[in-house]
């Protein structure tokens, strides 16, 4: 059931009205579901319960530390990119070993953290990594567990800027090469061969991208088994899409139909790196709006959160429903959602119906719990907005609003101006 209900015309998270919330912490403010985001995470525990698993949730999507203790208490682990995000996972209480950490450059020092904080493996992009790994590795003396990040050449039939399981893309090995990368690999003193990963894209609505790329990999695991190279981790990354509008995504359950069977009779740990379809429709976005401007062409409602906040829209041109956080009783108007940052781009939503609404009434932005406050910026100095957590009758502040003097900590003036 979708915890973001109307109760008596009445926008609610969980059992607390959205208003309350607004009233107490103001706007723009991130609200998160704990029960929506417990459930996602169940969703992929349940399914795959059968076989030995980790469900490594994706920090990118939602990088909380609240969002990420969650996840840890419930068995979930981390698939991280930066050091940043292993630092983030570790002070939240994730195990390292459920955190994953991918990414085609990782710099010597995150290299060095990752090694020291014994994370379950690093997914190896190239063979300049793979070196660098095992120079680092050698030099502290111990072992880097890697998996090489396959490429397996599958149109996961997606918008193209989160799409990376195509030749085309900086994301991988291209499988071909696969064979000689391991080959290399085990010729490396300092690199221990644990797994192999592939990610193909995000927001998939389809299971058949999935399938065909999971044959290719375990194809290429009984390749590499011949040549006497055993795998024993087979992270098969994150993708699952959700419904922002009209898209009909498959559950977790239905993924484990298609997978399980083909598992059948082989030893591996498997590790899920969900992030969309866990966080994404766990949160909303809750706005104010501050002016209505009829211009020639178009109407305008102008609302207190921004490009800056909410980057999807922008850049992906993403569809994010837009509904009253207290529905009246007026008809509805067609108008773009703008922002108050001074771009053309920065639009919420573009020729869109929704209810007609009046200044200093609020507007919810849904499925924004993914890639939402991660993606958010300072740009034009507005400060990072407030992130909210409700389980329940309950609410926290889990992430205050940032303020003017935390905008620019760190800066200096030199001596010479
Ligand atoms: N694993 C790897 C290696 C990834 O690159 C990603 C996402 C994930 C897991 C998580 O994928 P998910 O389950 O969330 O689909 N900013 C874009 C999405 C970029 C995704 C990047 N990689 C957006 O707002 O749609």
């Amino acid at each position: 059931m979708h915890l973001f209900q109307y109760k008596n015309g009445e926008l609610y998270a969980e059992d607390v009205p959205v208003r309350d919330i607004i009233s107490e912490v103001g706007t723009p403010v991130y609200i998160y579901s704990h029960d929506t985001l417990l459930r996602h995470l169940m969703a992929y525990e349940d399914a795959f319960r059968s076989i030995p698993h980790i469900t490594c949730f994706a920090l990118k999507s939602n990088s909380n530390a609240a969002v990420i203790k969650l996840m840890a208490k419930h068995g979930g682990g981390a698939d991280i990119v930066s050091g940043g995000e292993l630092f983030r996972a570790l002070r939240a209480g994730v195990p390292p070993g459920k955190i994953v950490y991918a990414g085609v450059g990782k710099t010597e020092e995150e290299i060095r953290y990752a090694l020291k904080s014994k994370v379950l493996m690093f997914n190896v992009e190239s063979e300049d990594e793979l070196k660098e790994l095992d120079r680092i590795a050698g030099g502290m003396r111990v072992k880097a567990p890697i998996a090489f990040r396959i490429n397996p050449d599958i149109d996961p039939l997606t918008h193209p800027y989160i799409s990376t399981g195509l030749k085309k893309y900086k994301f991988g090995i291209p499988i071909e090469d696969a064979v000689e990368y391991y080959k290399l690999a085990r010729r490396l003193r300092n690199i221990d061969i644990l797994g192999i990963h592939k990610h193909i894209g995000s927001q998939l609505t389809k299971i058949s991208p999935f399938v065909d790329a999971l044959k290719k990999i375990l194809a290429l695991i009984d390749k590499l088994s011949k040549q006497g190279i055993p795998i024993s981790y087979l992270d098969i990354g994150g993708g699952i899409g959700i419904t922002y509008k009209d898209e009909a995504p498959p559950h977790p359950s239905q993924l484990a139909q298609k997978v399980l069977p083909m598992l059948k009779g082989r030893q591996l740990t498997i590790v899920f790196e969900p992030g969309r379809s866990i966080a994404g429709n766990a949160g909303i976005l809750a706005t104010k709006v501050l002016y209505l401007k009829n211009g020639h062409k178009k109407q305008f409602v102008i609302v207190d959160a921004g490009m800056n906040d909410l980057m999807r829209p922008s850049l992906y041109d993403s569809y994010h429903h837009i509904q009253p956080v207290v529905k009246g009783r007026r008809g509805a108007i067609v108008a773009d959602v703008v922002g108050p940052v001074c771009e053309s781009g920065d639009f919420l939503a573009k020729g869109r119906e929704i209810p007609a609404i009046k200044r200093g009434e609020y507007l919810a932005v849904m499925s924004a719990g993914a890639y939402g406050f991660t993606m958010s910026s300072n740009y034009n100095s507005r400060p990072k907005i407030a992130e909210v957590m409700v389980k329940g009758k309950q609410f926290a502040l889990v992430r205050k609003r940032e303020t003017y003097s935390e905008i620019i900590k760190g800066e200096a003036i030199p001596d010479f101006i």
